[in-house]
């Protein structure tokens, strides 16, 4: 990961642009229905808890296919913001994965490396967007804390 030393301009208006056009593009893989499904239509779920900064947990069953990000959102847990709808345009999803499972996700791709830079007070371990993070079997049980503040 990058060191933090270096404050770069926010190129807001490529971004709003940008963002609102894979926003929209989500939005209809959403309403297509891109979560995993068995047969009989049962969707598969991951058990994810979000801790608020004050303490208080939200632990919730997030349909495989869907993010992180999209779970707190459709649960309406308070904490994530996600004001570019999950284009990783905007860092107000931002979480603080529990120690045990930073090395089981997957890797930070170079975006998310940036707008993580734009997040309030990152941590270079612990640090991810949730909308960066899609749920599946493998995240099971994953914990994660939300900053005391989105940017
Ligand atoms: Fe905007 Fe994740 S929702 S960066």
């Amino acid at each position: 990961m990058r060191p933090r030393t270096q404050a770069r301009p926010r190129p807001q208006a490529v971004l709003t642009q940008r963002g609102a056009a894979l926003a929209i593009a989500r939005t209809f893989a959403y309403m297509r229905g891109s979560q995993t499904k068995r047969p009989g239509g049962r969707t598969d779920v991951a058990k994810i808890t979000y801790i608020e900064h004050n303490g208080t947990e939200h632990v919730v069953d997030v349909p495989n296919g869907l993010t992180v990000m999209e779970g707190a959102r459709d649960n309406g847990i308070p904490g994530i913001e996600a004001d570019c709808g999950g284009a990783c345009a905007c860092s107000t999803c931002h979480v603080y994965v529990h120690p045990d499972w930073t090395d089981k996700l997957p890797p930070v791709e170079s975006m998310e490396e940036d707008m993580l830079d734009f997040a309030y007070q990152p941590d270079p371990k612990r640090s991810r967007l949730t909308c960066q993070l899609k749920v599946s079997d493998a995240l099971d049980g994953l914990v994660v804390q939300m900053p005391e503040k989105q940017i």
